[in-house]
């Protein structure tokens, strides 16, 4: 691999989401062009705020739009040892000195296996029409093969049962980022034979679960995995190893097409799709050359993913950069794009950020960032990945599954939490979703990250993305601003 193309990779890892903590170390690349370097812009800005206002005062989405919020399994449920739950690698991650800021762990996280009942309560008081959220494979089959664990199975059934009491639609994702530390152990998703695994257990999860499951998503952001953990190595399993990175890459989209097959043979009939982190990538100025930059850097980003899923066949640019003789070219054999890509019934697009690059490859920053440095904020952003995918990749049905702000929240002395740069933040980037929607797009729902504060990976628990403040200590959960507001946007369908 080139240097140029090394240097490239690094840069790119660290702008990805939630790399704040390689851009704190300074090693991230990018420099900020134009903007204030505000330590949490985002969140000051005042909520009254719309761009985007309809000259009739209200922007109406489509009648049974799913508003919603997401979470995933390590990052909210705790519990990490019980009901037979078996080690994952963010167990093993979290617990290895020096990892995650101030050593926090997914041990207790806002214990939401023991309090879901709560929360399901309070996803009603908010009004949300769907939940997203993430199912623990080590709950499911401790060690990552063979009989599925009843115990673990009954927690997301009685989950499920309680959505559907309250009228909430449940979208499970199969898979975030907590693969069992024992398949870990036998080389992960370096190995081939994950894949095979992954199809087997989410086989058995469809069995059991598949009669209250309507739409099912397999792999989270498989990017991040393979930048943050194999690339990076701030997330786990803590790899820096960029020849292993796409073989990872590979064998996650393969594992994507088996359990979409797996749910097809399994005779359930919820609708299946993959859960894609894109990041819209722009030219940083007008010259050619980084026109030709932002095409590959496009490839790596998005086309990786999308095109192997949509159009059976990984990007030519790519692969021409990888090289012939890289492990992630030599590991797809005849047939793998076929499994990749098997039809699936909708596409889930996590928006946050976009990328701004130079004609060295490298990337600037044109708008403040969040308080996770990887995140610059810019609505536009989340209007043009809706539209493109829609013009390249055909009328998929569309779910945004992640899309929201970090911030400072802190209860004031009247124990209210005015987040009021979350409801900017969300406004904006509502409005361009629903431009994208009068645009043509087939958006059917739009889940806020997240529910609830939670573990934010490396960052641990300084990060507060939720809708609802969790006091750790006592975990009380508060309603912020925004979840008022967000209720409100709910009960109107729209804003
Ligand atoms: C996404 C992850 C999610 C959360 C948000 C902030 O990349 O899928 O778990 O960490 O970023």
């Amino acid at each position: 691999m080139s240097l140029l193309t090394r240097r490239r990779l690094l840069r790119r890892a660290a702008l990805s989401a939630t790399a704040a903590g390689a851009a704190r170390t300074g090693l991230a690349g990018a420099t900020l062009a134009g903007t204030a370097a505000v330590a949490v812009s985002g969140c000051d800005s005042p909520p009254e705020r719309n761009t985007d206002a309809d000259p009739d005062g209200g922007l109406r989405f489509p009648d049974g739009f799913g508003w919603g919020a997401a979470t995933s399994a390590y990052q909210i449920e705790g519990a990490a040892k019980e009901d037979g739950r078996g080690e994952s690698v963010w167990d093993t991650f979290s617990h290895t000195p020096g990892r995650t800021r101030n050593g926090d762990t997914g041990d207790v996280a806002a214990d939401h296996y023991h309090r879901y009942a709560q929360d399901l309560d309070l996803m009603r008081e908010l009004g949300l029409r769907s939940y997203r959220f993430s199912i623990s494979w080590p709950r499911i089959q401790a060690d990552g093969s063979g009989r599925p664990n009843q115990r673990g199975l009954d927690f997301y059934r009685r989950l499920l049962d309680g959505l559907h009491e309250r009228g909430i639609a449940p979208m499970a994702t199969l898979f975030h980022w907590d693969l069992p530390q024992a398949l870990q152990d036998d080389g992960g998703w370096e190995n081939r034979d994950t894949a095979e695994r992954f199809a087997d257990y989410a086989d058995a999860v469809f069995r059991a679960l598949g009669d209250r499951v309507p739409a099912w998503l397999t792999i989270n952001e498989p990017k991040t995995v393979v930048q943050n953990g194999y690339i990076w190595g701030h997330h786990a399993p803590g790899h820096r190893d960029e020849a292993a990175a796409y073989l990872v890459a590979h064998h996650l989209q393969l594992a994507h097409g088996l359990a979409v097959q797996a749910l097809r043979a399994s005779g359930a009939s919820g609708r299946i799709g993959p859960a894609l982190n894109l990041h819209p990538c722009y030219p940083a100025d007008d010259s050619a050359e980084a026109a030709a930059a932002t095409r590959l850097y496009d490839g790596y980003e998005n086309r990786l993913y999308l095109d192997s899923v949509f159009k059976g066949a990984y990007p030519q640019d790519v692969l021409a950069d990888l090289g012939p003789d890289s492990r992630m070219v030599r590991g797809v054999r005849d047939g793998d794009l076929k499994i990749i890509s098997s039809p699936v019934d909708l596409l889930a697009v996590q928006y946050y950020t976009p990328i701004y690059v130079t004609g060295g490859g490298g990337t600037v920053r044109k708008w403040p960032t969040s308080e996770a440095e990887w995140q610059q904020i810019y609505p536009e952003g989340m209007y043009d990945i809706l539209t493109r995918v829609t013009r390249d990749y055909g009328r998929v049905p569309i779910t945004i599954t992640e899309n929201g702000l970090p911030c400072p929240d802190t209860p004031g002395p009247d124990g209210t939490v005015d987040d009021a740069g979350r409801v900017s933040f969300l406004r904006d980037h509502f409005a361009a979703a629903h431009r994208a929607v009068r645009d043509g797009v087939p958006l059917e729902s739009y889940h806020v990250w997240s529910l609830l504060d939670n573990f934010e990976w490396a960052e641990g628990y300084d990060q507060r993305w939720g809708l609802v403040y969790v006091d750790y200590a006592s975990q009380r959960r508060v309603l912020k601003r925004s979840a008022h507001w967000y209720r409100e946007v709910i009960r109107r369908n729209g804003l």
